[in-house]
């Protein structure tokens, strides 16, 4: 059976999901950047083993980088996956873990890499928005896409309003992901593109608009 290690920065939420879909798979660790991060205390409540690396205690992002993986090795996992993981990630620390690393983004990438996407998204006028999981790559909420989910932006969304509509598809779309990695549905081609092997390809995750 596959492991996977996941890295979170706070609430959880998406980890919370991923412990909750029964994954085919053995979930090694929880690693936070912060002692703070919510999500600990949901992974100690299931009995899983947790660590803290402060990046706050390393002078640089290689040198925290460097402590992130010696710890993430210890577990020897065949997955990483970033849930809510607020730190930008080394080339070198990338190319480590190349075909492991996966990301979760609240935004139909390439559109709205980077931080407030719902907020940008609404100021934009934008009539779909929704969220991504990709493979890591050195750029920033870049990477080959593995599946994406799509919601209506709709007149009257706030910025709350908006981003639970797509929590409610993230918490849909990751654990699916991760099912399919450790099924070895997908894999990542030397040349950089998401290879399925999955020959059936459940539509509902698209929208269309509504017309009157
Ligand atoms: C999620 O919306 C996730 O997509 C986002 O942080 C939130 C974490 O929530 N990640 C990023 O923005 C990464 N660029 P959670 O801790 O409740 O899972």
């Amino acid at each position: 059976m596959k492991s996977i290690v996941i890295l979170i920065s706070g609430r959880g939420s998406n980890l919370q999901a991923l412990l909750e879909a029964q994954l085919p798979c053995q979930i090694a660790a929880v690693i936070s950047n912060s002692a703070d991060a919510e999500g600990l205390n949901i992974a100690k409540a299931r009995g899983i083993a947790t660590a803290v690396v402060e990046h706050r205690g390393y002078a640089d992002r290689d040198s925290f980088d460097a402590a992130l993986a010696k710890i993430i090795d210890t577990y020897h996992p065949d997955i990483v996956a970033l849930a809510g993981f607020m730190r930008i990630l080394t080339p070198a620390f990338v190319a480590r873990y190349r075909g492991k690393l996966v990301n979760i983004h609240p935004s139909l990438l390439p559109a709205y890499g980077g931080l407030n996407t719902h907020a940008r998204a609404l100021r934009d006028g934008v009539k779909i928005h929704g969220c991504t999981v990709h493979f890591v790559t050195p750029d920033l909420d870049h990477g080959p896409i593995i599946i994406q989910a799509a919601v209506p932006v709709l007149y009257h969304d706030t910025e709350q309003t908006l981003a639970a509509r797509v929590l409610h598809e993230e918490h849909r779309v990751y654990p699916q992901a991760i099912r399919w990695l450790c099924r070895d549905q997908i894999e990542l081609s030397e040349d950089g593109r998401v290879i399925s092997h999955n020959r059936k390809q459940a539509g509902f995750t698209l929208i269309s608009p509504g017309l009157e």
